[in-house]
C-alpha cells in the first residue's frame, strides 16, 4: 500500500489544511487507517465502532489483541453514546480536564465492538484537544479509534517522520503536523472502581486530579515490577517504549551518577560495545561515552517528557548497543517520566 503523507500548520487554519484534513476524514469513514497528531503523541486512527478496522489497527501496529484501543472523541456529549452510565466524578474531571491529555476509563455502551476493547466490558473514551485531531475526529465519523502510532513495543511517535519509519505502506494517509506539545501519552483513569485509579501517568498528574476527586489511588504497577501483581492497563504488561541496545537508569548523586556511568560506558566499549548516555543539561559535560543526548534541562519536566522518545529513538539510528540514563524524580510530570524510562529499561536501575 501507497502511504500519501500531507503536512499541515500547527493550528491547521489554511483552506489547504482544512481540504487534506476532510480527505483524511473521508478516509476514516471509508474503514481506512490514517496517523495523526494530537497533544500527547501521534495516534494512528480509524472507525473505533467498526470491528474489522479495529482488527486491521492491531496488525498495521503488530499489536496482541487483547490490549485494548482508546476511542476518541471531538464533542463532551459524544461519550454518552459510547458508555453505559457517567458517574458523577467522570463529568468532573471531563468538565475540568478535556478537552486534553487524560483518558477515562468507564462501562462501554453495547455499540462499542469487543474488537476495540479487547474483550473488556470497559472502554477508554479521550478528548483530545489538539486542532488537527479534533477536526479529524469530527470530519471521520466522531469516533477514532487510535492507539500510539508506532509499531507495537517501540518508543511513542513524537514527529512524523517516526510514523513514516514504522507505519509507512501499512497506512492510507499520515498527517504531519510537526512536533507534539506534550511528548508522553495521556493519563489514564479508571473510573469504574472506588477510588478512582490511574493506570498510566501523564501530563494531567495525580495531584491535578485529586483537587477535583479528592483521593486517587495509582495503579501499583506503574513505578515497579516486584509488585507480582499484573497491571490494570492491559498495554502496561508488554514491553513497551524499548529501544534496541540495553537502557541502564543510575540514581544517585550527580557526580557519582556521571563517574559510574563514565566507568561503565568505558568498559563496554572495550568491549566493543556502542555507548550512548542520555542525561540533563546540568550534568553533560561530565559525560563520556561514543554518543551523547542531551534530553533538556532538569528545571524544565515538560521538555524532558517532550524529548523522551524521541532521544530513545536516536539511539536506535545510532546503532547504540548499551544505553545509560539519568533517573528523574517521581512527583508530578515525572511520574510519567519515570513510569516510560522504567519500562523501557525492563526496569533495570542501579542506585550508586
Ligand atoms: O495519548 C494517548 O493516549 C495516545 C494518543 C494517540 O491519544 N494514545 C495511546 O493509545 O497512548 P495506546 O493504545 O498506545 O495506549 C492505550 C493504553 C493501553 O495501555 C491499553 O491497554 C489501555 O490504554 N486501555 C485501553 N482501553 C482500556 C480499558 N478498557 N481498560 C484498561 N486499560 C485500557
Ligand atoms: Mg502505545
Amino acid at each position: 500500500m501507497e502511504t500519501e503523507i500531507i503536512k499541515i500548520g500547527q493550528d491547521c487554519v489554511s483552506s489547504e489544511d482544512e481540504k487534506g484534513l476532510m480527505r483524511a476524514g473521508e478516509i476514516l469513514r471509508m474503514g481506512g487507517l490514517v496517523a495523526f497528531p494530537t497533544e500527547t503523541v501521534y495516534g494512528l486512527g480509524g472507525n473505533a465502532l467498526n470491528p474489522e478496522v479495529s482488527v486491521k489497527i492491531y496488525a498495521a501496529k503488530g499489536r496482541p489483541l487483547d490490549n485494548p484501543l482508546i476511542i476518541h472523541i471531538n464533542k463532551f456529549e459524544d461519550i454518552y453514546q459510547i458508555v453505559k452510565e457517567m458517574p458523577e466524578a467522570a463529568v468532573k474531571i471531563g468538565e475540568a480536564f478535556w478537552p486534553g491529555p487524560l483518558t477515562m476509563i468507564l462501562y462501554k455502551a453495547e455499540k462499542v465492538p469487543y474488537e476495540t476493547t479487547g474483550g473488556l466490558d470497559t472502554v477508554a473514551v479521550r478528548f483530545p484537544s489538539h486542532p488537527a485531531a479534533r477536526k479529524l475526529i469530527e470530519y471521520g465519523g466522531g469516533f477514532v479509534a487510535a492507539p500510539s502510532a508506532n509499531a507495537s513495543g517501540k518508543p511513542s511517535p513524537t514527529r512524523a517522520k517516526h510514523v513514516v519509519e514504522d507505519m509507512d505502506g501499512r497506512i492510507e494517509m499520515i498527517v504531519d503536523g510537526g512536533e507534539v506539545g506534550i511528548g508522553v501519552e495521556s493519563t489514564i483513569i479508571d473510573m469504574t472502581v472506588e477510588p478512582p485509579r490511574i493506570l498510566r501517568p501523564g501530563y494531567i498528574t495525580q495531584e491535578m486530579l485529586e483537587r477535583v476527586l479528592g483521593e486517587v489511588a495509582i495503579d501499583v504497577t506503574m513505578m515497579r515490577d516486584d509488585s507480582g501483581e499484573a497491571p490494570r492497563a492491559p498495554g502496561m504488561k508488554y514491553r513497551h517504549y524499548a529501544p534496541s541496545g540495553s537502557l541502564v537508569i543510575v540514581e544517585g548523586e550527580p557526580g557519582q551518577v556521571a563517574d559510574y556511568i563514565n566507568a561503565q560506558a568505558d568498559l563496554d566499549n572495550k568491549a566493543g560495545e556502542k555507548t550512548g548516555i542520555l542525561g540533563t543539561r546540568e550534568q553533560l559535560e561530565q559525560y563520556h561515552a561514543d554518543v551523547i543526548k542531551c534530553i533538556g534541562s532538569r528545571e524544565d519536566e515538560a521538555a524532558v517528557a517532550r524529548n523522551l522518545f524521541a532521544a530513545l529513538r536516536e539511539f536506535d539510528e545510532e546503532k547504540v548497543t548499551k544505553i545509560y540514563s539519568e533517573s528523574f524524580p517521581t512527583q508530578g510530570l515525572g511520574q510519567a517520566i519515570m513510569n516510560r524510562l522504567l519500562k523501557a529499561a525492563g526496569h533495570c536501575v542501579v542506585k550508586v
